[in-house]
């Protein structure tokens, strides 16, 4: 889903460990960005090889203010889906880029999120089954993932789409993961993933 990367100036929200940054240098983008609220995430970003073209920086992307016309690229892995105010992040991110740029990014599925987790209901065939709860509710939801008491914020499917038609992107891909049923073949845990997609990836372009 990501664009051709060489000489593109980059913006990675919720940045983490820099995986992508890292990576994205390989596929020759010519600066990159990496912003994370977590001092912890950004001291393992910065604990790797030094790479002048590769900068990273505290912010907490509820407040913040990137220039107007600055990358060619935005990208968020796992992130956005913790952010409250999606709708002033997403017309901030589209100022920041250029016409014609991509943002890219990944969330944790709404139908994943708004599900009894990680309780398992049975079906009167005995088979166990995943069930959605209050998916039209939006907002706060909260889950003991890694952490205790774990913040999430739920928006629905459209929300989400919407939020980036009324900003001006124009949508070019979603995907909804789930595995082929040959690998499922190979690999029956995959099964689980069947059930309901645990992650939605999303491109859009100004
Ligand atoms: C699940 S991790 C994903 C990290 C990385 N993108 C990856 O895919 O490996 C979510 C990241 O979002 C960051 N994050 C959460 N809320 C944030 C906020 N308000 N502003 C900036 N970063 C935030 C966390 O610190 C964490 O590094």
């Amino acid at each position: 889903m990501l664009p051709d990367l060489r000489g593109r100036r980059l913006v990675d929200l919720g940045c983490g460990f820099g995986w992508f940054a890292r990576w994205a240098r390989t596929e020759g983008a010519s600066h990159v960005l990496g912003l994370d609220l977590s001092e912890n995430m950004l001291a393992r970003a910065k604990a790797g090889a030094v790479d002048p073209a590769v900068e990273y920086a505290r912010a907490d992307l509820e407040t913040l203010e990137l220039p107007a016309g600055e990358f060619d690229l935005a990208y968020s892995s796992l992130t956005f889906h913790y952010i409250e105010d999606f709708g002033r992040l997403i017309r901030m991110v589209f100022r920041a880029l250029t016409p014609g740029a991509h943002l890219v990014f990944t969330i944790e599925h709404p139908i994943y999120m708004a599900s009894t987790r990680p309780g398992w209901l049975v079906r009167e065939d005995g088979q166990k089954t995943w069930a959605v709860d209050n998916y039209a509710v939006e907002g706060a939801r909260t889950t003991d993932w890694l952490a205790r008491g774990v913040v999430k914020q739920h928006r629905t499917l459209g929300t989400t789409l919407n939020t980036l038609i009324a900003s001006g992107f124009a949508v070019r891909e979603v995907q909804e993961w789930h595995p082929t049923q040959e690998q499922v073949a190979e690999r029956p845990a995959l099964a689980e993933e069947m059930e309901r997609p645990m992650m939605v990836l999303i491109s859009a372009q100004r």
